[in-house]
């Protein structure tokens, strides 16, 4: 089962020790990590590069926990079924760089695999209101996309509130996580806004 009735927490590999990532793997498992959240960019996207396929095939062989993949790359569609194969559980991308989501969330659920996307902090939440009946969750950035360690933008709360008040009008179970800045600090902010999956890159790894 990927998703549960409580708060979740997807820690982001994106601020791992990557000559180690069995190990670290292995310790985000016994700190109780409920997700694995893995990022990938492309560098066009987002202006940074991350990893692909074989890193995701390789942290599949290591880990039992759901893999959620965030795609933060220009035209996903072209690769759905690649990062299925690798062993995503859940895909997310995003948006902004797809021209057609309602087929590539479709594409999605063909494939057996939870579909998500994801709206960047300057996008207006209710552009993605009509494809809600075919998300199974929706990621609020909560930063700028590309790198970890930055601070949570406040108002990208408020579209948490709305895009929670807008899955109950339409009486939908989705799930809303979201990403960047997500701390101890932040995260009751988070949750009270209707968050239920919280990544966390630097919180969790710079934490002893
Ligand atoms: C940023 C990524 C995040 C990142 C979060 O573009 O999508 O997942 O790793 O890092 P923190 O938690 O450090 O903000
Ligand atoms: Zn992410």
């Amino acid at each position: 089962m990927i998703f549960s009735d409580r708060i979740q927490i997807s820690p982001s590999v994106l601020s791992a020790d990557f000559s180690d990532l069995a190990g670290e793997v292995a310790s985000l498992e016994r700190a109780g990590a409920d997700l694995l959240h893995l990022d990938v960019m492309d560098g066009c996207f987002v202006p940074n590069m991350s990893f692909g396929f074989p890193v995701i095939e390789a942290i599949r062989k290591k880990t039992a926990l759901p893999l959620d993949v965030h795609l933060m790359i220009e035209r996903p569609e072209r690769y759905l079924d690649r990062f299925a194969a690798a062993g995503a559980d859940i895909l997310t991308f995003h948006y902004e760089a797809c021209e057609d989501p309602a087929a590539a969330l479709k594409t999605v659920r063909s494939l057996g695999k939870a579909a998500s996307l994801s709206v960047k902090p300057k996008t207006a939440i209710e552009a993605i209101f009509p494809f809600l009946p075919l998300c199974d969750m929706v990621l609020v950035m909560t930063v700028e996309p590309g790198f970890g360690g930055q601070s949570l933008i406040p108002e990208t709360l408020d579209k948490v509130r709305a895009l929670k008040a807008e899955i109950a009008r339409q009486k939908l179970p989705v799930r809303i996580e979201v990403d960047g800045g997500i701390a101890a600090q932040t995260a009751p902010a988070a949750k009270q806004a209707g968050a239920q999956i919280l990544v966390a890159g630097s919180a969790v790894f710079r934490a002893s």
